[in-house]
């Protein structure tokens, strides 16, 4: 569905990407592991447009999107859920999510997009009429998660989703994501809990970044067999 071919990306002058490449098959899960700092936000950034690779290639459902401008790859149905939880505070849960469905061509059934999201967060419906920014850290993300699922998106990129959240919520998260993987929802995600990601599925694969290359990739059992080098890569003990 989705092959990242060899990119290269700058920030100016600063070269963040070597050469990554990657691939995501239709339902799919595929983690991106590596240190802060290392490019797995720029990889997502290069894929959707937003930061585009001075070379390389990405090619998503036989096309080639390299350098196409996001709101085409949203029509196109990729989505991306940014790790800043952009939710509008202001706004109110059900207009955070209306946002999620303003760049769809396509016309979606509105009110079954919205059934569907709810099914997966409870939470969000009996908060409908609340304003973002009086949820809680917890609610601002599964919101930002329903919004980017609410446009019923191919290929969802989820940057850091458990970051910075309480361990109750985290396990809540890594269940949506489970659910997810259960209804063949292919997704790009990028997490820093390496052992809470590993142990979501012995279906999905990763790949480990070091200063922007791919250092190491595999299923689960595959990395299990190499832990040093993973240890290594990720600068903590396993
Ligand atoms: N908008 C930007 N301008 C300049 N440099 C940036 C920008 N965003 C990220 N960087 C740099 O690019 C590198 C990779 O960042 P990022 O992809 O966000 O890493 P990660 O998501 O793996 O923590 C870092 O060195 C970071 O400082
Ligand atoms: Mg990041």
């Amino acid at each position: 569905m989705l092959k990242v071919e060899n990119i290269n990306t700058y920030y100016g002058s600063s070269h963040i990407l070597h050469g990554v490449s990657l691939e995501v098959h239709p339902g799919e899960v595929v983690v991106l592991f590596g240190r802060n700092g290392v490019g797995k936000t720029t990889t997502l950034k290069s894929i959707m447009g937003i930061q585009p690779p001075k070379n390389g290639r990405i090619i998503y459902k036989g096309e080639d999107i390299t350098g196409r401008a996001p709101y085409l790859n949203v029509r196109k149905g990729l989505a991306i859920i940014p790790e800043d939880r952009r939710i509008i505070p202001n706004l109110t849960v059900e207009e955070n999510l209306q946002l999620g469905i303003l760049h769809k061509k396509k016309q979606l059934n509105v009110s079954e997009q919205f059934d569907m999201v709810f099914d997966y967060f409870p939470k969000l419906k009996l908060r409908v009429k609340q304003l973002g920014g009086s949820l809680s850290g917890g609610e601002q993300q599964m919101l930002t998660i329903a919004r980017g699922l609410i446009s019923n998106p191919e290929l969802m990129m989820i940057d850091e989703p458990t970051e910075g959240l309480a361990p109750l919520i985290v396990e809540e998260i890594a269940e949506i994501l489970r659910r997810l993987q259960r209804h063949g929802a292919t997704i790009l995600l990028v997490e820093q809990n390496y052992d809470l990601t590993i142990s979501l599925s012995e279906n999905l694969r990763a790949y480990v970044l070091e200063k922007g290359q791919v250092k190491l990739s595999g299923t689960p059992a595959e990395l299990r067999a190499c832990q040093d080098e993973v240890e290594q890569c990720l600068g903590v003990k396993l």
